[in-house]
């Protein structure tokens, strides 16, 4: 079996087309949605990241400010930055790219954002939010997963689904999602004894490890729906330079029912969620 590919460029272009008739209803009321992003440091995976968020705003006719500090600010400078925003009327969403520098204290800075404005779904508030099943923001990467399997027509009721990896950004949310999806979850880390046991009894298996190529065809049930968060550069090796997932796509393929490519699969949804996101918080903002 050769799996159907989930093309995220493809379903990314359709959410945004119905954002755009959203937000041009807002603008007729006078509000066009607004986004800050803040950038501490010069990580050029970050500055990549932060720049493609600030574009695609663009391309949406959302308003974006983009703040850059030097990776030695004092953490006051950026939470007195954040305080301002929150009282900003113009911005709606906030986010503050991560990592931040080791002298931050990463939780104090996600807490001093305004629960309404934070698109990223990482304040404690919205976290408590969506594990008791009432989410008001959810966290882009996971959200835009969730499309992939609406879209698909994918019933996750009954089905067993196994996350690799536990972060607060993607493998934890991803889980409650599923959960509240009515699958059976697993969530797999790197203490995981006996990884391909756990992987390959997977229905729906969500790769968020970082490592190039860790999941391989032998630990795929045939069949399965395959989700490759990974974003990876190739360090060595013929292919290397290029962009690889946390999927052996080549080798997966033959073997999954399903399977999200690196790149033009989860990546272009995590962007458009926080679209969705940000115009959410417009709209609510004028509800
Ligand atoms: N760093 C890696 N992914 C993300 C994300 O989704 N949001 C923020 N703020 N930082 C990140």
């Amino acid at each position: 079996m050769t799996a159907r590919i989930l093309d995220g460029n493809a379903l990314a272009q359709t959410l945004r087309a119905d954002f755009k008739t959203r937000a041009e209803a807002l603008a007729a009321r006078g509000t066009r949605p607004g986004l800050a992003v803040i950038l501490v440091g010069e990580d050029p995976a970050s500055a990549v990241y932060v720049r493609n968020k600030v574009a695609a705003c663009e391309k949406a006719s959302f308003h974006s400010e983009k703040i850059v500090y030097p990776a030695d600010v004092a953490q006051d400078v950026v939470l007195a930055k954040i305080a301002e925003l929150n009282a900003n009327p113009a911005i709606h969403g906030i986010l503050v790219q991560l990592p931040l520098p080791a002298h931050f204290d990463s939780d104090r800075v996600l807490e001093a954002i305004a629960p309404a404005k934070d698109v990223d779904g990482f304040h404690a508030e919205n976290v408590g939010a969506l594990m008791q099943g009432q989410p008001r923001f959810i966290p882009c990467t996971p959200y835009g997963v969730t499309k992939f399997f609406e879209a698909a027509g994918i019933d996750l009721k009954g089905k067993e689904a196994v996350v690799i990896g536990r972060s607060n950004i993607v493998g934890k949310p991803m889980a409650m999602l599923l959960l509240q999806a009515g699958a059976t979850v697993t969530i797999c880390h790197s203490q995981t004894r006996d990884l391909a046991f756990h992987t390959k009894r997977a229905d729906v298996l969500v790769a968020a490890v970082g490592r190039p190529r860790f999941v391989t065809a032998d630990m795929v049930k045939p069949g399965a729906v395959v989700i490759d968060v990974g974003i990876n550069r190739l360090q060595d090796g013929p292919d290397a330079g290029k962009l690889c997932g946390d999927v052996d796509f080549d080798g997966v393929r033959e073997v999954a029912g399903a399977i999200t490519p690196v790149p033009g699969g989860v990546g272009p949804m995590t962007i458009t969620m926080l679209l969705a996101n940000t115009l959410e918080a417009a709209e609510r903002s004028v509800r």
